[in-house]
């Protein structure tokens, strides 16, 4: 079978590098565990029986790798993948020519799948249970249904937001698994892998001042690697050592817990405008001028997972912890 990626604009915003530093195997693929065993035993189980896998939901914060392992899972079953996104799918006729197009055993890989709009997502149930879509034909009285059958094809969502997704699209998905933060061992590999990828020098404090604080997020870590080899490459000798690390990443506002400029702004808001809390996301968004989703996806889960905020059923709070952190 000819194997195709088929790129949308989603893919071509990283750079060529970027999709360089993405593993393509499970067995490269760092961290993530749970995820990546019981992957490899029902991609293992699929082929031999040669059938699609069953769709499959990514779920989690920002940057944990959901596309990367989408890409991996098509590599391994040696399909083709296409990407796209849940709000570049406008019209369902435009989701059942995608579906249309693929050939049996692809990979349809959806990005903020829980921003599919209902036309669309109606589309979905008859093509991911029954692989077939109802298309009517003519108008009014006339009008008629006429089924289409689809490639047998798997679909692979990715959300930040589990909890956003209706029911009845969430259910049916066969396999359903939520990303976890990498802890600093997993992301010094990444950083240590990554560069070697980038055909850069660092050493083992190097590696692990910037995994210390790359929140958890292996894009970040990327990112931080590239910045700090700059850094090393005008300001230093080219190798990037612990010390060429915490140089150039205090000049980034990145704090040794991996907290940036916005964190630091939350947190100080809900102290200075609302005692700590409770506050909804709303008040916190519109206090210091970020956008309330951006908060929820991007900066709460980490606040959250670093003990420095908590969800209560009034809205978050500031802990102790994040008083200890702020020096007060
Ligand atoms: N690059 C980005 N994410 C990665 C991961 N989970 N494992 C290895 N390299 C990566």
């Amino acid at each position: 079978m000819e194997k195709r990626i088929i790129s949308t604009e989603f893919i071509e915003e990283d750079s060529k590098i970027e999709s360089s530093l993405r593993p393509k195997l499970l067995t490269e693929y760092i961290g993530q565990r749970k995820a990546k065993e019981t992957l490899q035993i029902y991609i293992e189980a699929a082929k031999e029986r040669k059938e699609a896998l069953d769709h499959v939901l990514l779920y989690g914060p920002p940057g944990l790798g959901k596309t990367t392992l989408a890409c991996i899972i098509a590599n391994e079953m040696d399909v083709g993948i296409k990407i796209t996104s849940g709000p570049a799918i406008e019209k369902p006729g435009d989701m059942a020519s995608i579906l249309n197009n693929l050939n049996e055993g692809d990979i349809l890989f959806v990005d903020e799948i829980h921003r599919l709009n209902r036309q669309v997502e109606e589309v979905m149930y008859p093509a991911m249970e029954d692989f077939g879509i109802d298309i009517v034909i003519g108008k009014g009285p006339s009008a008629r249904s006429v089924r289409l059958d689809l490639p047998h094809f798997t679909l692979i969502g990715a959300t930040t937001r589990a909890g956003m997704l209706t029911a009845p699209l969430r259910d049916r998905f066969g396999v359903i698994h939520r990303l976890e933060f990498y802890d600093e061992k997993e992301l010094e590999e990444i950083v240590k892998r990554s560069s070697k990828v980038l055909k850069v020098s660092i050493d083992d404090k190097g590696a692990s001042e910037i995994a210390r604080r790359s929140r958890g997020t292996p894009r970040l870590a990327n990112r931080l690697l590239k910045r700090v080899r700059d850094f090393a490459q005008v300001k230093y000798d080219g190798k990037i050592t612990g010390e060429v690390a915490a140089d150039a990443l205090d000049i980034l506002e990145v704090d040794r817990m991996g907290l940036d400029k916005i964190d630091r702004t939350i947190l100080q808001s809900m102290i200075d405008n609302y005692s700590g809390g409770p506050v909804g996301l709303d008040a916190i968004a519109v206090s210091i001028g970020e956008d309330r989703d951006t908060i929820e996806d991007v900066y709460e889960p980490f606040l959250i997972q670093k003990g420095l905020i908590a969800r209560t059923p009034r809205g978050r709070v500031v802990t102790e912890k994040a008083y200890g952190y702020l020096g007060l």
